[in-house]
């Protein structure tokens, strides 16, 4: 028996039933269990009963789900007529127009403000407005390069009020990966900030974009917000001011309706290959999913403040910053800094000044804050929390354990919710007052996910319990990514045909004898950095630029704080010396790919593994950087055996 079902599941909390808070949502695992059959066996029933519970819609749909994986033309809703805008903005801020939509903290503790429903209202329209002046209409893509700041999420429901498709790239990418993304995109317009902070560190976000258009043409207008005054770059004939613009415009804008099938936003995420990959999210299956998973995943009930620490950059920004507790007229806390600034408290205080009630952020976080000692936690009054959860990567039980003990206090129920930018939401989570949960399982599949283990090589359905192999899901859900963006070929190749008549997911996982699923990590060439995902080949194709590189080769390397850590190895072009060619290949990652891809250990090699018709191995080099150079396994493809001994002392002496 391995380890993990040796562990007993904790159950459901106590705390949420005690008569203190709203009792949850779902009271029972009978209860989920009823529900979850409904929703596999008759998904139209449930999900049409939750889409008119959850979402206003401006023309009802008539038909709920059609299509197939097998012809990769799934649609829900598609005759229903939606505006997202007005359903995360409008219909709150005229029922209760004093509520708080959005508690923004500043980097600086203590500076920043709230914002009503009444106030984002209003500024979402004139940012509208000023994107209609500019001659953008319905179906038009908008990029968005910003820091977490509140105008990041209005120029986001800007766009959608208008029926425009937003692109929001991270800001901590480089001018080269925004303009991959921009071009790819065909982006219009592009909303930025003259300057960002993070941690007392100003980014010069506007001379990066900047940089970034000088390779891209379709790019029409930059509307700037300004963050901190400072002198930046600016050109009068395509630059526009975003408080000088939006002074122009009045404070309503009406809602554009949108098929519940058009397109809400592209999100950029790594795969396979070196090119980023624009999934597509439509509006209404998406904000279904998202509405559905904060009530139930996060048991959000009225007057909760929900925070999320996710960066708005990414798809957890997307679903659980913006769309998610909006739809549900929740307060959602906009956090601008780092967990560390000025001190490891920074995540504590921000809980117990604003009484925070669920708590959202990554493994790698917790991780490096545990690291820090209990002191900076202890000195906090964490007692409005009532859920805490966990994404991006596998949490390992010894994090799952201090967030539940010392953040949790032991009277919080821990969700663990996997997911991916393609989910749009959750798809593997606990619902807290309903499943007894694991430290280090997702649990079970979430309403609609008819969630499954393939075996790799046959493709065959594991069935029962205490089986391993890859997780697949059966089901069509409403909130999965519907195409790549201009290559619907790539779509379907990578997720609906490894394995026909299944979603593949690209991770590995086992369900234990409990039913309960336990995910193990990528099974492609997809690392996983402090929950981000990078793709290797990205990496590597930024090492080759460097004009002494002759070949490269990228492998995650097991972190205990960021999980995985990026390993690049490099040979070099005949007899080169350069004693500095370490620090010129990281500075060439970073300003290639931006500082997340930096890589913690480049290995100068004189060979490269490789199979006699001269493929790299990687699973070597895998096993070498993971301290398992005792287990390499078949070696028989190998075509020079003799390098490994100097290839492992090498990697003994560099990592
Ligand atoms: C990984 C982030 C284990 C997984 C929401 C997935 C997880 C990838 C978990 C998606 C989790 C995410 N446990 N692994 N709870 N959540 N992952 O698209 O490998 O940035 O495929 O979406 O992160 O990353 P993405």
């Amino acid at each position: 028996m391995s380890t993990e079902q040796s562990i007993s599941a904790l159950p459901p909390n106590h705390r949420l039933f005690d008569g203190s808070v709203p009792k949850p949502w779902v009271e029972s695992l009978e209860q989920y269990q009823e529900l979850y059959k409904e929703s596999i066996e008759q998904p139209e029933t449930f999900f049409s009963r939750m889409a008119l519970k959850h979402i206003s819609w401006s023309r009802p749909f008539t038909r709920v789900k059609q299509g197939s994986f097998e012809a990769g033309d799934v649609a829900w809703f598609a005759d229903g007529e939606l505006n997202i805008t007005y359903n995360c903005v409008d219909r709150w801020a005229y029922a209760d127009p004093d509520r708080i939509a959005f508690i923004y903290e500043a980097d600086e503790p203590g500076q920043g403000d709230k914002w009503t429903y009444r106030r984002l209202l209003q500024e979402v329209c004139r940012v509208s407005n000023v994107l209609a002046s500019f001659g953008l209409r319905k179906g038009d893509t908008v990029a968005i390069y910003m820091p977490m700041i509140p105008e990041a999420a209005v120029a986001m429901l800007a766009c959608a009020r208008l029926g425009l498709v937003h692109t929001v790239v991270f800001a901590g990418f480089s001018a080269h990966s925004l303009a991959e993304r921009v071009q790819d995109a065909a982006s219009r317009v592009i909303i930025t900030a003259d300057e960002g902070l993070r941690g007392g560190r100003v980014i010069r976000t506007k001379a990066i974009v900047d940089e970034a258009l000088a390779t891209c043409p379709t790019v029409e207008r930059v509307l700037v917000f300004r963050r901190t005054g400072n002198e930046i770059p600016f050109n009068p004939s395509r630059d526009v001011w975003w408080h000088e613009a939006t002074a122009k415009h009045r404070p309503y804008c009406p809602p554009v309706p949108v098929s519940a099938e058009d397109p809400l936003f592209l999100l950029y995420t790594s795969g396979s290959t070196g090119k980023p990959k624009g999934v597509l999210h439509t509006s209404g299956g998406y904000l279904l999913g998202a509405s559905m998973t904060v009530k139930y995943t996060f048991d959000v009930h009225d007057g909760d403040i929900f925070c999320c620490t996710a960066d708005i950059g990414w798809i957890t920004g997307h679903t659980y910053v913006v769309y998610g507790p909006l739809s549900l007229g929740s307060t959602s806390v906009i956090f601008e800094s780092i967990p560390t600034y000025p001190n490891p408290s920074r995540y504590w205080k921000l809980v117990e000044d604003y009484k925070i009630t669920q708590f959202y952020t990554a493994p790698t976080a917790i991780r490096a804050l545990r690291r820090q000692g209990d002191s900076w936690v202890d000195s906090c009054d964490l007692s409005s929390l009532r859920i805490i959860g966990s994404v991006g990567e596998p949490i390992n039980p010894e994090a799952w354990n201090w967030y539940y003990k010392k953040i949790g206090r032991e009277h919080c129920v821990v969700v663990d919710t996997y997911w991916q930018t393609e989910t749009g939401s959750h798809v593997i989570t606990p619902i807290p007052g309903a499943i007894p949960t694991k430290p280090g399982s997702a649990t079970l599949p979430f309403f609609g996910i008819d969630a499954v283990i393939l075996d790799p090589v046959t493709g065959e359905e594991l069935k029962g319990n205490d089986v391993s192999g890859v997780l697949a899901i059966r089901s069509l859900w409403p909130s999965m990514a519907r195409t790549i963006a201009g290559d619907h070929k790539r779509f379907l190749d990578t997720y609906l045909r490894p394995y026909p008549g299944y979603y593949f997911a690209g991770d590995g996982a086992s369900r234990d004898k409990d039913g309960y699923y336990w995910i193990r990590g990528r099974v492609d060439d997809v690392i996983n950095v402090s929950g981000h995902r990078m793709s290797t080949a990205e990496v590597e194709s930024a090492l080759i630029l460097h004009p002494q590189v002759a070949e490269s080769a990228v492998v995650g390397a097991p972190d205990e704080i960021t999980g995985q850590a990026i390993c690049a190895f490099v040979t070099l072009k005949d007899e080169v010396v350069n004693d500095n060619i370490n620090a010129e290949l990281v500075a060439l990652v970073r300003k290639e790919i931006g500082p997340i891809a930096t890589p913690k250990h480049l290995i100068v090699v004189n060979e490269l593994p490789k199979t006699r018709s001269g493929k790299i191995i990687r699973r070597i080099l895998r096993k070498v950087v993971a301290g398992e150079a005792d287990q390499l396994g078949d070696l028989s493809t190998l075509s020079d055996p003799t390098i490994l001994d100097i290839l492992i002392k090498k990697v003994e002496v560099s990592i």
